[in-house]
């Protein structure tokens, strides 16, 4: 490996989907699978194979398509665990194992409620029985920054030995700061004796908000060459170092990083949308990079100057990640090879001639609403798609609802469940509460209503509404997502979605939280 390279590794389909709400279906993970490949990123972590069947499948599903890229899975250090991500992972044309294990003394005591000598023989053993299997193992001391630093050394020398490929330090908490956290890994890398034989790599929480600030330290201070990251900074709490971020940085200042990544910049706004709209995690406007205003000039005085000459108040273009100017792209009169060369070029492939078959006539449907289709609508409308399996419990079959000034509002509903509708009505505060109402009269899910939230796909009154709803049941969140030009009738698509998500039952163990 070149001594500048940076090596770019995803894990918004492991971390990012530990963010509570933000779980994925296997066809949705491929759909990210393949975007991310598209992206050209080094490493892909698919998923934790022993969370569940689901999680299994979805990493062999992608393990079996992904030719572009490194697929890694998580697994806790321990046999079981492992084998089941080599059975996930072993049908990839390139598969790492990537294992973990605390080893701060709070997560020891606390947590694993294990001595350090007894951390450090299970260390030994993952990575052993690991790289028995794979020639490529990365291994994660959980809470490293909250190490003791000689138990650490200990540790990661041992793993070494043993034949771990990647050393991962994490900031677990987020509690890391920039020049110590540099420092922290410079000091591990020149007093571990082996230290030369492994790709240091670092994966730091956003806690305090230094996600970024302190991986991107880590690589100037420390000479990390591998960076662990999210699209959207998604991720558990806070969440993640943010993929776009951390590529941007280190491309728009190779002057002072040094070091380049091989990914395709240009794939990075079509993914943020792409995981936005599947996991129900909206994109603040102001965030860097993929934000809707990252590249907006709203004073005049910028405007001015941005006319005159780019450079003054832009650092990166609008166009070097992807943001395409708004363009009319589809009409009603497009056909079915306009609408598939579309998709093509902005990157989306379709699992099959059937699903093709159906985001076309989703097409038509919009295309009668609304005369001007979007790249963002095309978006929006296969992530719907895929987002609908087949076998879904709830479907929405009809809806209505009536309301005015001084009038409360009324909704009525036509559900179907196992092939039966079920019909009822509501009334509420405004018409999306009476829709709601009408549809849990007939589902009577229990769920509590934790999120409510509505976007505009494109600008002007004629776009799509994009509603993302979260529920909770029983400790269980899950987020629905639905897009319409009627934003009622997106809202309860949005929560039909929801409730689809908690029928489906798939229970899902942390890594990080259960043993
Ligand atoms: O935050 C963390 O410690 C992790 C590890 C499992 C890498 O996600
Ligand atoms: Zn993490």
């Amino acid at each position: 490996m070149s001594k500048h390279k940076l090596i770019i590794f995803d894990t918004t389909m492991r971390d990012g989907e530990q963010s509570p709400g933000a779980s994925m279906t296997r066809d949705e993970k491929l759909r990210i699978a393949r975007a991310l490949e598209r992206m050209r990123v080094d490493v892909i972590e698919a998923g934790f194979p022993a969370a569940s069947n689901g999680d299994f499948e979805a990493v062999r599903a992608i393990a079996g398509v992904v030719r572009d890229s490194t697929v890694a899975g998580l697994c806790r250090a321990n046999d079981r665990d492992i084998q089941r991500g080599i059975d996930a992972l072993k049908g990839a044309r390139s598969w790492r194992v990537h294992t973990f294990i605390a080893t701060s003394p709070i997560h020891m005591e606390k947590k694993l409620r294990m001595s350090p000598e007894q951390v450090l023989e299970q260390a030994k053993l993952a990575v052993r029985y690991a790289r028995n299997a794979c020639p490529d193992v990365e291994f994660s001391p959980e809470d490293g920054s909250r190490s003791e630093i000689d138990f650490l050394c200990r540790v990661l020398e041992a793993v070494i030995d043993e034949g771990a490929t990647t050393i991962n330090i994490p900031d677990t908490v987020g509690y890391a700061v920039p020049q110590q956290f540099g420092e922290l890994i410079r000091g591990l890398r020149s007093r571990i004796p082996n230290s030369d034989k492994a790709v240091w790599s670092v994966h730091c929480h956003n806690d305090l908000g230094m996600a970024v600030a302190n991986s991107l330290a880590a690589v100037m201070i420390g000479g990390a060459r591998q960076i662990e990251c999210t699209i959207n900074g998604l991720g558990e709490r806070a969440g993640n170092a943010s993929l776009e971020e951390i590529v941007m940085a280190v491309r728009t200042r190779k002057d002072f990083f040094g070091v380049e990544t091989r990914l395709d910049a240009t794939q990075i706004v079509p993914t943020s949308r792409l995981v936005s709209q599947i996991t129900g995690f909206t994109v603040q406007p102001n965030k860097a990079v993929v934000g809707a205003n990252a590249f907006a000039h709203a004073s005049g005085i910028h405007q001015d100057g941005v006319l005159k000459a780019r450079q003054t108040y832009e650092i990166m273009t609008a166009e070097d990640v992807g943001w395409t100017t708004n363009r009319i792209v589809l009409g009603k009169l497009s056909g079915r090879n306009a609408f598939r060369q579309r998709l093509k070029e902005i990157g989306v492939e379709l699992e099959s001639e059937d699903a093709y078959n159906k985001a076309f006539q989703r097409f038509k449907d919009l295309a009668d609403k609304k005369t001007e289709i979007f790249d963002e609508d095309l978006l929006a409308l296969v992530a719907q798609e895929a987002g609908i399996s087949s076998d879904e419990h709830w479907k929405l079959v009809t809806m209505s609802q009536a309301s005015g000034m001084g009038e409360r509002p009324h909704a009525a509903v036509v559900l179907k469940e196992n092939g039966a509708e079920k019909h009822a009505e509501s009334q509420g505060d405004g018409p999306v509460d009476a829709t709601f109402k009408a549809i849990e009269a007939i589902a009577k899910s229990g769920a509590d209503l934790l999120l409510y939230s509505v976007n505009a796909v494109t600008q002007g009154t004629e776009s799509q509404g994009e509603v993302t709803v979260r529920l909770g049941r029983g400790g269980r969140i899950v987020n629905g997502v639905g897009a319409d030009t009627d934003i009622i009738v997106a809202s309860a698509k949005a929560y039909i979605g929801a409730l689809n998500k908690l029928e489906s039952k798939i229970e899902r163990l942390n890594p990080q939280h259960q043993l």
